[in-house]
């Protein structure tokens, strides 16, 4: 039996590491994917290949790297973790196998984790006839946080049910209509970051500065929400200045750095009406976004010319396909 999921990458607009704290975020899939195949084998073994360099085995609890050294682990635990909470208390005859094939660039804050383990619980879940999309996301979200333990979640959700939508981890998602259709541009910095780190250094600074971390957290709300109707009645001008104010209030957290900040500055020099840092920063991709699709290859050359990689995306409707 064999059976294949992808699920799509996703960028943060609004929120990112406030949701971690109990905020409110608003994120959209994008179109770049990763593509996980489940194949029952006769051997009793789970093994995971995945196209970023990394393969190995498990027998029971057994681990061996076929590839990708030490780091090997690592990368594919989360995986198995994420086949074993597909496969539950059910006893295969054999083993599984799983094949991962990527499109999103791993490591800079565009979901690749996440994506990662939505596919798979949803491959897995295929071959045994589990097909509903909270039963996956819930599945996902426990499997990445093997990857980082206080993860909001809010990535295996916006890669599990695709578009644009706010989550916050106690009301969960509610999908919003965007206006007008919104022009983004991902600059990657190319400098991979680790979540699981910049989200404890989060908290650090907020045990340190109590009052003043809750004075950011209500700010980052507010902006929150003005940002979900300034996208409702389609005011590209006024999502643009609110995605600006965020990258402020991601800087004085601590999650911004030199290249980031310059970047951010080079996209608005060049016509973007906002821009700001996508997923956990230090490092990792910016956001810009363009008053029109004709604007953002101006937005695409000031991110060449400043070192970076450019990428023009599109909102992913789909989320998981199975
Ligand atoms: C990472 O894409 C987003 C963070 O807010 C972490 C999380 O929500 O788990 C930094």
């Amino acid at each position: 039996m064999m059976a294949t999921a992808s699920a799509p990458a996703k960028v943060i607009l609004f929120g990112e590491h406030f949701v971690v704290h109990g905020n409110p975020a608003i994120l959209a899939a994008i179109d770049k994917r990763i593509m996980a195949t489940a194949g029952t084998i006769e051997a009793e073994k789970i093994a995971i290949r995945s196209d970023i360099g990394a393969a190995g085995e498990y027998s029971g609890r057994v681990f061996k790297a076929l590839r990708g050294g030490r780091r090997a682990k690592a990368l594919i635990d989360p995986i198995h973790y994420a086949v074993k909470r597909a496969l539950g208390s059910r006893d295969l005859d054999g083993g599984i196998e799983i094949d991962l094939c990527s499109e999103i660039p791993y490591g800079i804050g565009l979901g690749s984790s996440a994506a990662s383990c939505v596919a798979t619980v949803a491959a897995v879940g295929s071959l045994l006839g589990r097909h509903d999309r909270q039963w996956i996301c819930k599945r996902a979200v426990e499997s990445e946080r093997m990857i980082h333990k206080n993860s909001s979640g809010a990535d295996c959700y916006v890669s599990t049910f695709g578009g644009l939508m706010q989550y916050g981890v106690k009301e969960g998602y509610r999908k919003i209509e965007s206006g007008k259709s919104l022009s983004i541009v991902i600059g990657n910095t190319g400098i991979r970051h680790d979540t699981g780190e910049l989200v404890v250094g989060v908290a650090k600074f907020r045990a340190r500065k109590r009052k003043l971390f809750a004075d950011l957290l209500a700010y980052a709300d507010e902006i929150c929400s003005d940002a979900a109707s300034a996208l409702e009645s389609g005011e590209l001008e006024r999502l643009g200045l609110l995605m600006s104010e965020n990258q402020r209030l991601l800087q004085q957290i601590g999650v911004s750095s030199k290249k980031v900040d310059d970047l951010v500055k080079a996209c608005v020099a060049a016509g973007a009406l906002g821009a700001k840092i996508t997923g956990a920063g230090g490092g990792g991709s910016v956001i810009a976004l363009a008053a029109s699709e004709k604007e953002s290859a101006g937005i695409a050359e000031s991110i060449r010319k400043a070192g970076c990689d450019p990428i023009q995306t599109q909102i992913d409707f789909k989320g998981l396909i199975v």
